[in-house]
């Protein structure tokens, strides 16, 4: 990022509409809790072209890969220091057994749940560990609860995980590792409220506690603060089936015995309309723009009905809000296998993708590990191939310019945010949050909603800041992408910014996302 020093430009002034200030004031002697990186997780399910082409190729592919994986998506993927991969689903992971995807002869199975083709489980668990330590991220894996069994489970674990001597972890010493493996997560089934086994709340409690039980990590490494967070299956909307399981769920841990617990509720949240007709990822117009930005901001509603039930039964916090699937679904993209949920990515996503997080952050008390849904060619995807050709995101630039707030301290922040209405929907105009980094500089990020008009951010620090550095990403529409053949539309540029009696003035242009650093 370009560091630029502030100075009074009367042009940049001149520049600003009238009557479009938002004044922000940031109060760093009021630090928040710790904004683990884990919400930037990502998710690669076995669906469509997300594992196999946009992760795996293959050995003996032409497009360059290191053991099959490919090496384009790799070196994308490691600029963007993804925290943890949740793998192999999704409704997947209620199909998959682990048996098939080890070893030199492969189970061909089905992949019946995303467009009923081979499952050749050539991307198994070498595979998908060999991943991790390409892209340098940590494992989420989920477990098969819908039609798998506790034994299969705990075998799994106990494969990937033991360092004694037993046959399993022999057996992985045979398959190419002899060291055990970390696994940081563990995802207990997947929406067993519906895809994964359309289970009662109860039912799956009694699951639950014997999976907790008995799928075990037995890495030594992994013991005490170092443990593995198991994830019960939480919640996907606000309806009151969705109530009942949340209270279920806390209310059985709360009266639970020695032998089990569990770290990590799961949440889900689409941005989604109508299921039945989704709106298009790209033949859309500010109506639409505004119609999925307002949405989107009604996980608001669900998070707090959820953490409301979470704070009845946990009030200290220890069990972690897992947001382990969120982000846009739209009808897929023309002339491709519905099944395989392609769509592309606008610079609405991008937006989409800032509020999003902005709102995980301002819940870093229990919100813990968020995981966005996908990472390659399904659903809101970071990065899209097409066979050798690969093209970044506007949602992939926004996880790019938020690395800083990876592990950074909460700063609250004061504003008043304003206005911007589309037809009957009215929106905040702007979005902030700040945080103090890793690297020890305050560091804010502003969301500008409005299509069509720049906002001049007046900000108070309560320091005297010396430089500024950072870049903003706006596009030329609402629904402006990257292509094959046009993959720079959307692209991150360095902000400008001046001083002004002992404050901050900062133009941010419309419909865009500002990340910048204040020294
Ligand atoms: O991400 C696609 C699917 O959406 C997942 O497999 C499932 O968990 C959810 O319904």
């Amino acid at each position: 990022m370009r560091t630029i020093f502030l100075c009074v430009a009367l042009s940049s002034l001149v520049f600003v509409a009238a009557g479009q200030t938002v004044e922000i004031t940031v109060d760093a002697s009021r630090p928040g809790p710790t904004i683990s990186r884990h919400i930037f997780g990502q998710f690669a399910e076995h669906l469509g072209t997300g594992v196999y082409e946009g992760i795996w190729v293959g050995p003996e592919s032409k497009i360059p890969n290191t053991r099959g994986i490919r090496s384009d998506v790799v070196n994308a993927l490691k600029a963007l220091k993804v925290p943890n991969v949740r793998w192999p689903g999704g409704c997947f992971a209620d199909e998959y057994h682990w048996r098939n995807g080890i070893g030199p002869k492969r189970g061909i199975t089905l992949n019946p749940t995303w467009g009923g083709v081979i499952e050749p489980n050539t991307f198994g668990t070498h595979e998908f560990m060999d991943f991790l330590d390409q892209i340098g991220s940590e494992a989420f894996l989920s477990v098969n609860v819908g039609s798998g069994t506790v034994q299969e489970a705990a075998d799994w674990m106990e494969y990937i995980t033991s360092e004694q001597q037993t046959d399993l972890a022999k057996q992985r010493a045979a398959n190419g590792h002899p060291a055990p493996y970390k696994i940081p997560f563990l995802g207990i089934g997947n929406e067993s409220w519906d895809c994964g086994g359309n289970m009662s709340p109860d039912f799956y409690l009694s699951q639950l506690k014997m999976y907790s039980r008995f799928v075990r990590n037995f890495n030594p490494a992994q013991k005490g603060d170092q443990g593995m967070m198991r994830i019960a299956v939480g919640p996907g909307g606000t309806e009151q089936r969705f109530v009942d399981w949340t209270e279920t769920v806390m209310k059985g841990w709360k009266a639970r015995q020695w032998s089990w617990d569990m770290e990590g509720l799961s949440l889900h949240n689409y941005t989604v309309i109508n299921w039945e007709k989704k709106h298009s990822a790209t033949d859309f117009g500010e109506k639409e723009y505004a119609e999925i930005l307002k949405k989107t901001l009604e996980i608001n509603a669900l998070l707090d009905t959820h953490i409301g039930i979470m704070d009845k039964y946990d009030p200290e916090k220890k069990i972690a809000l897992v947001v382990d699937e969120w982000g846009a679904w739209y009808s897929p993209t023309p002339g491709t296998n519905p099944g395989f949920l392609v769509q592309q990515n606008s610079q609405r996503d991008a937006l989409l993708a800032a509020l999003n997080l902005n709102i995980f952050a301002r819940r870093a008390d229990r919100i813990r590990t968020a995981n966005i849904a996908q990472m390659v060619n399904v659903l809101q995807a970071m990065i899209l191939t097409d066979k050798e050709k690969i093209v970044l995101t506007p949602t992939y630039h926004v996880f790019k310019m938020y690395i800083p707030f990876q592990d950074a301290t909460f700063v609250p922040v004061t504003f008043n945010a304003g206005t911007y209405s589309n037809g009957s929907i009215t929106l905040p105009r702007v979005d902030a949050i700040a945080a103090k980094g890793m690297d020890g500089k305050l560091w804010l990020s502003i969301t500008n909603l409005d299509a069509n008009k720049a906002v001049e951010i007046d900000l108070t620090l309560g320091v005297n800041a010396r430089s500024v550095s950072g870049q903003t990403l706006t596009s030329p529409k609402v629904d402006s992408i990257n292509t094959f053949d046009s993959p720079k539309t959307v692209e991150p540029k360095p902000i400008s910014a001046q001083a002004q009696g002992g404050k901050l003035i900062l133009n941010v242009p419309p419909r865009s996302v500002t990340v910048f650093a204040v020294e």
